[in-house]
């Protein structure tokens, strides 16, 4: 199967925001985020991603409730695990819920969820989840620890998290590169689905590409600061083309 591309559209909702957090009653609330996720699957998009934050500083309930009705892909809802949260998500029932960090101590030196720290909470919440037939993933570092302990708990996918990847260049980059590697291949010998997301652009996309064995790439901020200048579907478009060149014959 192909390398995915799950767009996520939460830029969308903070250029909304900036403007109409004050006004949501306002004639014209824009951009759209119905549009945007409607040009990002006309791009190619194989699944779309809101994050829904405690505080509803980006994503409102309601945009991922018109995402979930409105838009024919998969939905992935990111969201902190809160009772909240997951009640809402349980309500919403995405395809895929990914469970990232919002506070800091849920947080590992790298910034990927502290599933160590945070067992027995997260085990409840992954049960939770799938009992509402969602499909769960942990955005985590690249860590076997880390990774056995989402595997221990139950969760279907993790989410590598390539933040560091994406900030470092030489000798720091290509260890990252490694790690990440080692990573993959701890979760898929544990029968985890692993996907890998964060800073990811165009310039940095082909280093990810010595990673074998991911199954889904998460992209935000480089495809909506594209689509400001080329649009959605052709920002989109552009990061299909190069994923097309990932090798998928392992
Ligand atoms: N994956 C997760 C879990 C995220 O929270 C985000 C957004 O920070 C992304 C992927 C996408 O990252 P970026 O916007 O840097 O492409």
């Amino acid at each position: 199967m192909s390398l995915l591309l799950g767009v996520n559209i939460d830029h969308v909702a903070t250029l909304r925001q900036a403007r109409y957090a004050m006004n949501p009653d306002a004639p014209i609330l824009e951009p759209s985020i119905l549009e945007a996720a409607l040009e990002a699957k006309a791009g190619g998009a194989d699944s779309i991603t809101v994050h829904v934050r405690e505080d509803r500083r980006h994503m409102q309930d309601d945009d991922a409730r018109l995402v979930r009705r409105e838009i024919d892909l998969p939905l992935n809802l990111e969201l902190a695990n809160t009772a909240e949260m997951v009640a809402f998500a349980c309500d919403l029932k995405p395809d895929f819920a990914c469970l990232v960090p919002e506070k800091r101590e849920e947080v590992t030196t790298e910034g990927g969820l502290d599933v160590i720290g945070n067992q027995d909470s997260l085990r409840q919440t992954v049960a939770k989840l799938q009992s509402s037939g969602i499909q769960v993933s942990l955005f985590i570092d690249s860590e076997r620890g880390q990774i056995q302990a989402a595997a221990d708990i139950g969760a279907e996918m993790i989410e590598l998290h390539t933040g560091t990847f994406a900030l470092t260049t030489g000798k720091e980059h290509e260890s990252e590169i490694r790690r990440l590697q080692s990573g993959a291949d701890l979760g898929n010998s544990l029968g985890l689905r692993v996907n890998a997301g964060h800073g990811i652009h165009l310039d940095n996309i082909k280093d990810l590409f010595y990673v074998k064995n991911l199954k889904e790439f998460n992209i935000g901020h480089t495809l909506i600061s594209r689509a400001l200048i080329v649009g959605m579907r052709a920002a989109v478009k552009e990061m299909k083309v190069a994923m097309q060149e990932y090798p998928t014959t392992q």
